[in-house]
This record gives structure tokens, sequence and C-alpha cells, in this order.
């Protein structure tokens, strides 16, 4: 095994961490859609979304999850459309999704009503607002193939799937970006450690000691897309040693940007850290008001520096 939460040598994941059996298929899904847009001088995004999954036995009834609803993603998934991006959405099985994100928690059956005097179900508009227009975009969306979609729910899953999109992307050189959202464990129990079956509460207390995640930035900026536009986050609860933090990341893994916040008010604030800038996004309350979004100030900063980015490294 890999010496605890040091990067793997030569960008290899460990073997401790399974290998989806679908991840063949992700790798020549991914690198179509990137052949294909790449082709067309788009631009693509790879977007990481939602929290991981640590499981505790190997056949799982418990586990330990990191938090994150994945609105962060699938909002900036929208914004990056708007922007022209092709999108792969590498989010967490159940977290929320674009365009869909705007109804979630709504019963489906409240949404419908049955016609009087016939079978037919027609939507109540009222319960979905501004379903038509929400519809009609994702259709367009849908219908110009511009939208990957990829799962993952274990931190092993997200590990080898981040891994192939990563490689598969690189050809597309300095006009891929990585916008890596997720919120991914820091720990993990390794599989040769792994309890097979569940654990016994009879057994009393349970005491468990878990291994360092190797950081994945490193092999991604140095070994799988060296020449792509790199974006991590930085998240704390303690806002007096965030962009600290943020700074220490760009220092370490020499990516392009760190996007810094804090938990309780990640919705209306954020601060984009560079090497050479350091740019405040607020909400303001006609921001608010006119129910703008955090997720557009950061995209609309992003698309800007990703496109400075490529002048200068012609991929
Ligand atoms: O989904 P929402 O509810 O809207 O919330 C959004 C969010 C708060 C989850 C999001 O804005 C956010 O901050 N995501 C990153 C959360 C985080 O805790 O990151 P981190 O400090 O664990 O990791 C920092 C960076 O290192 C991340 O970009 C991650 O991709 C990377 N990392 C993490 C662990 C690891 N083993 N290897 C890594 O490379």
């Amino acid at each position: 095994m890999a010496e605890s939460g040091v990067a793997p040598a030569g960008g290899e994941l460990d073997e401790e961490f399974a290998v989806p059996s679908h991840v063949d298929d992700v790798t020549e899904q991914i690198a179509a859609f990137a052949a294909g847009h790449g082709a067309g001088g788009r631009r693509v995004v790879l977007i990481t979304s939602g929290g991981t999954k640590v499981p505790l036995e190997s056949r799982t009834v418990r586990f330990l999850d990191n938090f994150s609803s994945g609105r962060r993603g699938a909002s900036s998934a929208e914004y990056f459309l708007d922007a022209g991006y092709a999108v792969v959405f590498l989010h967490r099985h159940r977290s929320l999704y674009p365009y869909a994100r705007m109804y979630s928690g709504i019963n489906l059956l409240d949404t419908l009503q049955i016609k009087r005097d016939c079978d037919q179900v027609v939507v109540n508009q009222q319960v979905l607002p501004n379903i038509a227009k929400v519809l009609q975009r994702y259709q367009q969306v849908k219908e110009d193939g511009l939208l990957l979609s990829i799962e993952f729910s274990t931190l092993s899953e997200y590990l080898h799937l981040l891994k192939a999109a990563a490689q598969a992307l690189s050809k597309l050189g300095s006009q891929a970006m990585f916008y890596l959202a997720a919120a991914v464990s820091d720990f993990y129990i390794p599989a040769s450690e792994m309890p097979e079956h569940k654990i016994q509460s009879s057994n009393g207390p349970l005491q468990i000691t878990m291994e360092m995640v190797p950081k994945i930035l490193s092999p991604l900026v140095k070994d799988w897309a060296p020449r792509a536009f790199v974006i991590s986050f930085k998240l704390e609860t303690d806002a007096s040693i965030l962009l600290d933090r943020a700074r220490n990341a760009l220092d370490t893994y020499s990516h392009q940007a760190v996007v810094a916040n804090v938990l309780d008010t990640r919705r209306g604030y954020v601060v984009v850290v560079t090497p050479e800038t350091q740019a405040e996004l607020i909400l303001t309350d006609e921001d608010v008001r006119k129910e703008v979004e955090i997720e557009e100030l950061i995209v609309s900063n992003l698309t800007a520096a990703h496109s400075q980015f490529m002048n200068k490294h012609q991929s």
C-alpha cells in the first residue's frame, strides 16, 4: 500500500481501492465525448459533485459519508452550459442534478393531476414554477449532447472514475477544465482490513482506525491532465484559516485556482484564489431578491480566467 495520505507514485491508484467494473466503458464514453466536442472547438469542463461514501464492511451495511448536497455542482453545470461549455458531470448517485435540482424535494404525485372525465394526466404548473422553460433548456442540452452524466457512490468509484475522466480529457490540453466541487473523504478503511460481514453491536463499542486517502489533486495536475485548467475547492468551518488553507493548496499542487468557502456562508460568499489574485464574490441583497445564485458569479469569474489561460498555453 502507498504511504498514507501521500500522492500515488506515477499516478497509479493503490490496489486497496477496488476498480469499478464499468470503468472501461466510462473511459470510452468520455473519450468519445471529448473528441467530438474538442474537434468542434468547444471547451469541456469536468464537474465533480456530491460527497463520497466510505464503507465500513465489504458487504456494506454501514458507511461514513461526506457532507454535500450537490447543489454547487449541479447549478454550476447549468451556468457552464449557458457559457458554451460541454459538461461531464461526475456526481454522487442521487445528489442534486442540473435542472431537476430546482424541483428536488417535491413529491412527484403532488405535481400531477388527472383531468376530469378522462384518464389523461397533466402537470400542475403551480407546483413546478417555470417548468416549461426549464424543461425546454434541459431537452435542448440533451439533444445537443452537451451533458454527459456519470455517477459514483463510494470513494473508490470516485477515484477511479476521476482518473479515467482526467486521462480521457487530457487530450484536449488547455481546452479542458476540472472543477472539483465534490466533498471527498480524507479517510478510508483499506479493503484488506475491512471486515466482510456486518459489524456486530453485541461485541460492544466500536473502535476503528482509518488510513489517509492520497491527495488526488497531485497526480491529476502532474500526471493525468498536466495541461488542463484545474480548480479545487476548499471548505472550512473556521473562516479565520480559510485563505491560508487555500493558498497552501495552491503552493502544494501548483494548479490554477482554489474556490474557498465557509460552510455557513457558502451560498452567498466565496473567494476565488489564484497564485496572483484573490477575488471576493458576494451576493448583494439585490442579487438575492432577483434570485441570482453565487455559482453564476463563480462560473463567470472562472470562464474568463480559463480564456486567459488558453491564450497563454495554446493546447
Ligand atoms: O454540494 P453543496 O451542498 O452545494 O456544497 C458545496 C461544497 C461546500 C461541498 C463545495 O463548495 C466544496 O467546498 N467542496 C470541497 C469540499 C472539501 O471539503 O474539500 P477538501 O478540503 O476535502 O478538499 C480540497 C480539494 O482537494 C477538493 O477540491 C478535492 O477535490 C481535493 N481532494 C480532496 C481529498 C483527496 N483525497 N484528494 C483531493 O485531491
